[in-house]
């Protein structure tokens, strides 16, 4: 496979796959322009979750110079048609404990790198917290930013949704509805894009207890297949565990991974060897 990182960096071979470990600022800097065509991530959220190496409990302003970096550099390395989406959250201030919505100061870093938005999605999931003062989130964001509102992928029909009435007949022939971006509460073959976390029981039975938050797998299959087409490059800067390589891998993309921590690494190794089975999810 071609180096896209320009230096050493762990390649599997096999099934078209490869990341490296490093600062995804300074790894991303070293990548050849218009060479990814989707950056799919979820950035640490700066909730004091005990990642190894990075400190995710830090001053707010630090967290936004963190993402300003990531937009310049994705900006670099997508291809015109590219995409980015961003997922974050709500989360509580350390102090006041009023709640910073993440995906707004996003969007504005964002758009100031000349981005457009082309979809905020909503992630609704069940298990979380359980607040006594306030409502409890049940909800994270994906932000969809193209480089190009004009020219960007949108594979609508490989990512439709089964029908809710199957009986009407103006249906007949066609594939199934949009999957949407919407609020709904017919849960779980609803609007809502709903899959639900990967909780501590997944993680036991794929032995990848190690990393405190990854992707469901199929949100991010769901993603690449509306935004890339077969051999087409997905990155991913925050890699973690691994999730948006195996996503690549089951899509036939080239999946690439940055990772600051080394001790992710075994998890990685182990679900990109082992994860071809959907039903795991
Ligand atoms: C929210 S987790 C990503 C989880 C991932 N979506 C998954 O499915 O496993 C964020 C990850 O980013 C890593 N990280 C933090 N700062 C980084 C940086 N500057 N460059 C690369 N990785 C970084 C952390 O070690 C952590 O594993």
């Amino acid at each position: 496979m071609k180096n896209y990182f320009n230096k050493k960096y762990k390649e599997n071979n096999a099934f078209n796959t490869s990341y490296i470990n490093g600062d995804c600022i300074e790894v991303m800097a070293t990548m050849v322009e218009n060479s990814v065509n989707t950056i799919v991530t979820s950035p640490p959220y700066n909730l004091n979750k005990k990642y190894g190496k990075y400190n995710d409990n830090r001053p707010l302003d630090e967290w936004e110079a963190l993402i300003d970096k990531v937009a310049v550099e994705a900006k670099r390395v997508l291809t015109h048609n590219g995409s980015f989406f961003l997922n974050v959250s709500p989360i509580p201030d350390k102090k006041t404990k009023e709640i910073i919505p993440l995906d707004a100061i996003a969007y504005f870093i964002f758009k100031r790198h000349g981005f457009y938005l082309r979809n905020s999605i909503v992630w609704h999931f069940n298990n979380m917290q359980n607040c006594t003062n306030r409502l409890s989130g049940r909800w994270e964001s994906i932000l969809w930013f193209v480089k190009d509102i004009n020219n960007y992928v949108f594979n609508l029909d490989d990512i439709r949704i089964p029908f809710i009435t199957k009986n009407d007949k103006r249906l007949v022939g066609k594939t199934g509805r949009n999957p949407t971006d919407t609020w709904s509460f017919d849960l779980p073959e609803s609007d809502f894009w709903y899959f639900d976390r990967v909780n501590n029981m997944t993680k036991g039975k794929l032995g990848i207890s190690e990393h405190p938050c990854i992707f469901p797998t199929p949100m991010i299959e769901r993603i690449i297949k509306m935004s890339t087409n077969e051999g087409d490059v997905v990155l991913d800067p925050f890699l973690g565990s691994g999730t948006t390589l195996i996503a690549a891998q089951k899509l036939n993309r080239i999946g690439l991974g940055i990772e600051l921590d080394e001790k992710f690494n075994e998890i990685i190794d182990k679900r990109i060897l082992n994860e071809s089975s959907p039903e795991l999810f």
